[in-house]
Formats: structure tokens, sequence, C-alpha cells
């Protein structure tokens, strides 16, 4: 539980999801602000001396989590409605408490600021999902080749530097986090650092439109190289940025509406960010439009059917992101026909896929990829949450499944999905959170 005021997330313990088939969904959902960027944005505000102001974030475990870590070095964190402040003038630790670090990935975006900032790190090998190896190799590549002395332990690494330079460094392939680490590393560096094969990921590039808010010098924004000019180790400025609207969210409406029918209105939801996702839904047989009333805009996605079966690899951007893999699968299994579904990134982010067949979905894998052959019909059954997207995947199946479905681990989801329960409800949905242990912050 975060100590932080204001909060509205609800404790996991004991909670499962109870959802079932029903009419087709109709109405409004508004997409919250990108796991994924808010955890960044987070860490990267121990780069300025103001205060850093991020809007539209979402109500969620990970965002406490980070939370109490910047507090435990010393930052002030105050959430409040969505919005986040964070001052960073009196951090006084550069060890992150190992049990918080421990919970998710995103912990390891506290490198690069910490290791730039004030010289030294030392931190606990970051959590996260259970889908395979997630080496940092990279990330200590490049902050070697700047300068920096990393010690690897077996369960955490130390980095110290007298102060980081810049270099060239490209990296063989597009690593979120790695990009993620080395940009913010660069931004007090003395030098320029140029990043080849940098990840484009809309995250990325919101993490550095934040940081150029803060004052960075950062070239090449969205494409493959970043050319960062560094301070020299002159902290950052203040800055209030809107975090990005999460694409992994949105994508989790439409799968929705791809397996019960029916028309939303996603708010907020950028075509632009989900391109090749939108393209292959549209070949499954969902209308999907831009959609705008003037005030908001969004998407309109539509169904009207089954949707048809169609091939999906996922790549990094701009690429299918993998995070949607769970998600897509889920769609197929009840499409008219057999798709192959191939993994490129996490080759063991197959697990849920058990938990789909005791559902009645009918998916063969073999190695890094899935056959898919689509059912009329999934039929309910307790199932269980491995992780974050999985878990979403799961609720969608309910959805498609006749019967109810009943969900444990939705401390899973509560990492990263913002009342998923309530808005799915608010558009006809039948679907039910139970048994809470804990109540909101
Ligand atoms: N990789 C290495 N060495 C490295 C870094 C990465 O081998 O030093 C490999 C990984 O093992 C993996 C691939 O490169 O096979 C992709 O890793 P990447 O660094 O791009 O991913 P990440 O930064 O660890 C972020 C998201 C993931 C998302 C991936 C890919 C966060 C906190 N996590 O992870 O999101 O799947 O990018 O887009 O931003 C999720 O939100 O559910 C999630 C898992």
């Amino acid at each position: 539980m975060s100590s932080i005021a204001g909060s509205s997330v609800a404790s996991s313990d004991g909670a499962r999801i109870e959802v079932s088939s029903g009419s087709p969904l109709s109405g409004r959902i508004d997409v919250p602000g990108a796991k994924n960027s808010v955890l960044k944005l987070m860490a990267a505000s121990l780069l300025g001396d103001g205060s850093c102001t991020i809007t539209n974030a979402p109500a969620i475990i990970d965002v406490t989590i980070m939370a109490d870590l910047l507090q435990a070095l010393g930052a002030e964190v105050h959430i409040e409605s969505g919005s986040i402040t964070i001052t960073a003038a009196q951090v006084h630790c550069v060890e992150p408490p190992a049990d918080l670090v421990e919970r998710m990935r995103a912990s390891v975006n506290l490198l690069g600021p910490l290791l730039t900032r004030y010289g030294r790190v030392r931190l606990a090998l970051p959590g996260g999902d259970d889908f395979g190896a997630r080496p940092i190799d990279m990330h200590i590549a490049g902050l070697e080749a700047m300068g920096a002395r990393v010690t690897l332990g077996e369960r955490h690494l130390e980095a110290t530097s007298a102060g980081l330079h810049g270099a060239d460094i490209a990296f063989d392939f597009p690593s979120v986090g790695a990009t993620e680490n080395i940009v913010t590393a660069a931004v007090l560096a003395t030098g320029m650092t140029v990043i080849d094969g940098a990840a484009r990921e809309p995250e990325v590039v919101d993490l550095c439109r934040f940081l150029v808010g803060m004052g960075a010098e950062i070239e090449g924004i969205g494409g493959p190289r970043l050319t960062v000019r560094g301070t020299s180790g002159r902290p950052l400025g203040s800055v209030e940025h809107r975090v990005v609207p999460d694409r992994i969210q949105a994508a989790t409406y439409i799968a929705a509406v791809a397996v019960s029918g029916g028309r939303l209105e996603i708010v907020d939801a950028r075509p632009d960010d989900m391109e090749m996702f939108l393209r292959r839904c549209a070949e499954m047989g969902l209308e999907i439009e831009e959609w705008s009333d003037g005030r908001s805009d969004g998407i309109v996605v539509a169904r009207e059917g089954r949707i048809r079966a169609v091939d999906v690899q996922t790549l990094p951007y701009p690429g299918i992101a993998t995070d949607y893999k769970p998600l897509v699968i889920t769609m197929l299994s009840v499409a008219n026909g057999s798709a192959v579904v191939t993994e490129n990134l996490y080759p063991g982010r197959f697990r849920y896929i058990d938990e789909l067949t005791r559902l009645g979905a009918d998916i063969r894998t073999e190695g890094h990829h899935a056959l898919v052959r689509g059912v009329p019909n999934l039929r309910g059954c307790p199932v269980r949450a491995h992780d974050i997207r999985a878990g979403a995947a799961m609720v969608v199946a309910g959805l498609a499944a006749q019967g109810t479905t009943t969900i444990t681990g939705v401390e899973h989801i509560d990492r990263g999905y913002d009342d998923l329960v309530g808005r799915l409800r608010s558009v006809g949905a039948h679907i039910t959170r139970l048994g809470e242990a804990g109540s909101a912050l």
C-alpha cells in the first residue's frame, strides 16, 4: 500500500473479477495515460531541481510503487486526481529499496537519472512480468560507453561515475528501456550522445518531450537516431506535461468490441500511435474511424457479426507491440478461421494460452508461433491472470464466454489498468469486481 495522499487505487488483495458475455457494448470510454510512459516520466523527474507536474496520470498500483520509490530517495511526491507533482531537490539516497524495485520492471528507469545526477546508484535487479529472461546488458553497455563503472552482482547492480560523457551508441535491437536509460543519462552528461537504433515507441517519444520540457536538448525524437546534448551536470528545470494516452488500454476496449459486438467511442485513443494494430483490426472486419465531437477526439470502433482470422506478428514500434498480443490471440480465439501469431520479442510470453484453452479456445504453440483456430464461443470457468496484459485478455475472453468466467490474480491487472471493470460496466458489459480486502487509498 502506498502512503501517497489523494490517490484512488484500490487494494487488490483477494479480489476477483466475474465476467460473462451479454449484449453488445455501447457508449463512450476514455483512455487514461500510459503506464509505460508515466513511470518513466516520474523517474526522469529526478533530473530536475524544480517541480515536475505530470497530468493525465492513471490510477494504477505501479504509479504508487514508483511514488514510494521516489519518496524513499528523498523526493517529494504529491498525487491528486490524476496529477502527480514531484520535487527532487532534496534527494539523499541512491539505493532504491529492493522490495519496491523488485515489484516492477520500470524501476530500471531509475538507473540513468540517479547515475547521471548523483554519480552513483545501487539497484536491485528489477522485477516485472513473468514471461522469460529480460536482460539489461544493453543498458549497462551504453552507460559504460559513457564512462560509468558498472558491477553486476547476483541480485543487484552498482554503477558509479565521476561524470558521464557523451558517446556514440549503436543498438542492435531498439530496446525501449535501454533507449530511455541512455537518453536520461545523456541529458546531464558532458558533450553529445548519439543513439543509433533507438526505440521509437510513443512512450519513448513522450519521455523525450518531457525532458525537452525540462530544458534538455534532444534531436531526432520519434526517429531511429537520437542526438542529445548534455548540460555537463547542470540539473534540468520544471515542467508540466500530459502523459500520452495508453495505446494498450485503448486496444483492450477495441478487443472488447471485437468479441462482444456493438459500438464504442474511445476518447483520447491516438490512431497514429496504433496504426499497424488498427490496420490488422480492420482486416479482421472491425469498423474503425477517427472520431471527434468538437471537444474531444479519439476513435470509434464497431462490429457486426463475427471477426475474420488474420495472421499477426509482434515487432518493435511501428510494428505491432508484443503487449497487444494476448488481446489479439483472444480476439482470434473466436474469429472465423485460423491464424498464426508470431512473437518476436518475448519467446516465453504464451503462458496465458493455457487459461484460454481452459475456456475452450483452440490454440497450439510451437516455438514462438501460436496457431489459433477460431471457435464460435468460449465457455466460462475460473482462470488466473499471470501478468497485466494476460489479465486484460482474460477479461476480454470472459466477454466472449457463455456462463461466468472468474478471474483471480487481479493484482496484476491493477498494476496497469485504471478501473478496467468500471469502464467496461459503463458501456454495458456484464462484469463485476468482488472480494476486495482493502479500501481506496
Ligand atoms: N533486451 C535485451 N537486453 C537489454 C534490453 C532488452 O536483450 O538490455 C531484450 C529483452 O529481453 C526483450 C527485448 O529486448 O526480448 C525487448 O525489451 P525492451 O527493452 O524493448 O523492453 P522493456 O523496456 O523491458 C518495455 C515495456 C514492456 C513492453 C516492451 C516492448 C515498460 C515498463 N515495459 O519493456 O511492457 O513489452 O517495452 O515494447 O515500459 C507491459 O507493459 O506489460 C510490458 C511488458
